[in-house]
């Protein structure tokens, strides 16, 4: 018995020193942790329960069959995240450079069907040299395995891609199926195709950074989600998302014990909207003054600026927001901001998470390139997205509000629950200066008429009152008591049930 005991613990030795102290050694050399750090890193110690440890290739060509590593190229298990249940496999890129097998794949694949059936999230830790070149096609399939799983866990389980590595070719397209993707400066990179196929195709010549590399995918793709400086940032800023999500679609999102008054009143809100219209101020001043404790967890910072998406929380409940931000193209909708707001609400609303949306908004972009771009078929993304979520929606207008924009920005219109405005807000087909350009053209050579049109204008629709007349606002609000009235709000629709009509599946405009 002793034997047996003292062999398992010999065999699980060699299992857990993955490529071997010199292949550690040049990863740590490269700043990034191994796959087993990671993990340590992610769940809460001692949490971790591996699967599949002692698995060994099957392939026996190229001299493969000498070099049988147990585990192959990939740690998977489950543990937890402040005792919240999660599924994990991080690539180990000491063992055949964490490349993809067919058994590689299978252990990825098992805790996905386990975390489907479970009802649990899955973190999938990226660092990959992709396909195992001496496997062929028994690699491709591998990796098609793992595709059709995310597929169908999307909208099951939250799946979240940290890159920390190497990710390249086909195999980019597992995490790009997932909710979220971290990656990490400067040792992370993503592309289909690597420099050296670039150069040879297109004749551009780029670095692997420039081309896919974490401030390429946060800021100009918008294929990531956020870039961290390092593994271990990245890790913690997972677990920290991990607590605003349900585990599974079928549970709501945790509550968390919190410590800040839901009826606190914030003075300084009454004066965040300058007098001038033309003066931007900082959305995010009133999401942090909405939120539990200020504390906000924000998704894409780094790309299309002028709408803001991310987590708060209020009376401990997860809530995901969707401002326009008036610092960044004066917080117009473009192709990128539709896209980008689209995508969050509508992992929202897959998730039961309710959603609160702050407005400010001119209108849509106007010009040439987001024409040509698409910019119907992506702004009517967030359309599509907010009238169909049937999560509880609760919407406040600070300022203006123009147009379709209007309409988009989670109206009344589109099922809000709740549609409140400050006194400072307006509610228009368009500022008054464009209106009376186009109403009154032939008086244009007279300042003097045109400016009292336009203040005639402003008298009438620079207001909320207008459409509150309508019902299309539910109630004018003072700013100071936000906090309050969207606490309310949320409190008043926490059994909120909404079913739309059955289909198969709908047809967003992508
Ligand atoms: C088998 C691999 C491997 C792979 C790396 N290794 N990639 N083994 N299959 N795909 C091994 C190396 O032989 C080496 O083994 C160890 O991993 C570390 O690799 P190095 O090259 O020494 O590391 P580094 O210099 O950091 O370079 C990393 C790398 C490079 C840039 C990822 O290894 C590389 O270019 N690899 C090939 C990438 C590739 O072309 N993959 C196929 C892509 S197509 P030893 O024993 O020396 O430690 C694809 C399709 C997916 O993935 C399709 C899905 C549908």
């Amino acid at each position: 018995m002793k034997d047996i005991l003292q062999e398992l613990e010999s065999r699980r030795e060699t299992a857990r020193a993955g490529g071997g102290e010199k292949r550690v050694a040049a990863q740590h050399a490269k700043g990034k942790l191994t796959a087993r750090e990671r993990i340590e890193l992610l769940l809460d110690e001692g949490s971790f329960e591996e699967f599949d440890m002692f698995v060994a290739h099957r392939c026996i060509d190229f001299g493969m069959e000498q070099d049988r590593p147990a585990g192959d190229g990939v740690v998977t298990g489950w543990g937890t995240v402040n005792g919240r249940m999660v599924y994990v496999f991080a690539q180990d890129f000491t063992v055949f450079g964490g490349s993809v097998s067919e058994t590689h794949g299978a252990k990825i694949c098992k805790i996905m069907d386990m975390a489907i059936q479970n009802g649990a999230p899955v973190i999938g830790i990226n660092d990959s040299g992709g396909a195992r070149i001496q496997e062929g096609v028994g690699s491709l399939a591998a990796y098609g395995e793992v595709f059709q799983r995310n597929v169908m866990a999307s909208g099951v389980v939250p799946q979240i891609s940290l890159i920390m590595g190497p990710c390249a070719g086909g195999a980019v397209y597992s995490p790009a199926m997932t909710d979220f993707i971290f990656m990490v400066k400067d040792s992370s990179y993503m592309f289909v195709t690597g420099p050296d196929v670039v150069k040879t195709v297109t004749n551009e010549q780029v670095s692997a950074e420039e081309l896919g590399g974490a401030t390429t995918h946060t800021r100009k793709s918008s294929v990531a989600d956020a870039a961290y400086e390092n593994d271990v940032e990245a890790l913690a800023e997972t677990r920290r998302l991990i607590d605003f999500l349900p585990l599974n679609n079928r549970e709501k999102a945790p509550v968390r014990p919190f410590f800040d008054d839901p009826a606190r009143v914030e003075a300084s809100l009454d004066t965040l909207v300058p007098d001038n219209p033309n003066q931007p101020y900082d959305m995010k001043e009133l999401i942090t003054k909405i939120a539990d404790e200020g504390d906000f967890f924000e998704i894409q910072r780094d790309f299309a600026g002028n709408i803001i998406t991310g987590f708060i929380r209020i009376e401990g409940q997860s809530v995901g927001v969707v401002a326009n931000q008036p610092m960044v193209l004066a917080g117009c909708l473009d192709i990128d901001s539709s896209r980008k707001a689209a995508r969050f609400v509508r992992f929202c609303d897959a998730f039961e998470i309710p959603i609160l949306t702050l407005v400010d908004v001119p209108g849509f972009l106007p010009g040439v390139s987001q024409e040509y771009g698409g910019v119907i078929k992506h702004g009517a993304k967030l359309l599509f997205a907010y009238a169909e979520a049937t999560v509880p929606k609760v919407t406040v207008l600070t300022r203006k509000t123009y147009g379709g924009a209007y309409v988009v920005m989670s109206s009344k219109h589109l099922r809000g629950d709740f549609n409140y405005a400050w006194p400072t807000a307006e509610v228009a087909v368009m500022g008054a200066k464009g209106a009376v350009e186009i109403l009154y053209r032939s008086e244009l050579g007279d300042p003097d008429k045109i400016a009292a049109r336009v203040k005639d204008y402003e008298d009438r629709f620079a207001n909320p009152f207008v459409a509150a007349e309508k019902g299309f606002i539910d109630e004018v609000i003072m700013p100071h008591s936000t906090r309050r009235r969207v606490a309310r709000a949320f409190a008043a629709l926490r059994s909120k049930k909404l079913v739309n009509p059955w289909k198969k599946h709908d047809n967003i405009p992508l």
